[in-house]
């Protein structure tokens, strides 16, 4: 069963890339007191995650961000340093590229995704949500394409 809207994200350590390499970060203190959009995809560099859903939060991160959105996070079952490549390799400089390496926050949130058919393992499902002080406000999950889970929707719902 996932997180469902008015329930608060757990909190998990996770990993972000810092300037001597992957350093742990509480998902607590990305999300306590602010108003934050967090997207999720099943694999860094695969063609839809990297040609459709983090682009279009790329292009919309000042338009979003004007709309009171603290942070933009994006997470994905990868490390820190394939998710530092992709944000480097995207222009993604106003995102926060948060490494799920082994899943904890997919699991802790019931979204993930067993990809193992395609030899990926157990990745997380595509999504995105708005979080109020760490409180689901939005949650939308896409099994094909992006229409829940895009900057555009996620605009319409700010
Ligand atoms: C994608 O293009 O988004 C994708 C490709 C293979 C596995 C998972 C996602």
């Amino acid at each position: 069963m996932s997180i469902e809207i008015g329930e608060k994200l757990p909190n998990v350590e996770l990993k972000v890339m810092g300037d001597k390499g992957p350093e742990s970060v509480q998902t607590d203190d990305l999300f306590t007191g602010k108003k934050v959009v967090l997207f999720a995809v099943p694999g860094a560099f695969t063609p839809g995650c990297s040609l459709t859903h983090l682009p279009g939060f790329v292009v919309q991160a000042d338009v979003i961000k004007a709309k009171g959105v603290d942070s933009i996070i994006c997470t994905s079952v990868n490390d820190a340093f394939v998710m530092d490549a992709w944000g480097k390799n995207q222009n993604a400089d106003e995102i926060i590229m948060l490494a799920d390496g082994v899943g904890i926050l997919a699991e802790a949130v019931g979204l993930e995704k067993d990809l193992t058919e395609v030899q990926f393992g157990v990745r997380s499902q595509r999504y995105a949500m708005i979080l109020d002080d760490g409180v689901v406000t939005y949650l939308g999950v896409d099994d094909k394409g992006v229409e829940k889970s895009s900057a555009e929707t996620i605009l319409a719902q700010l």
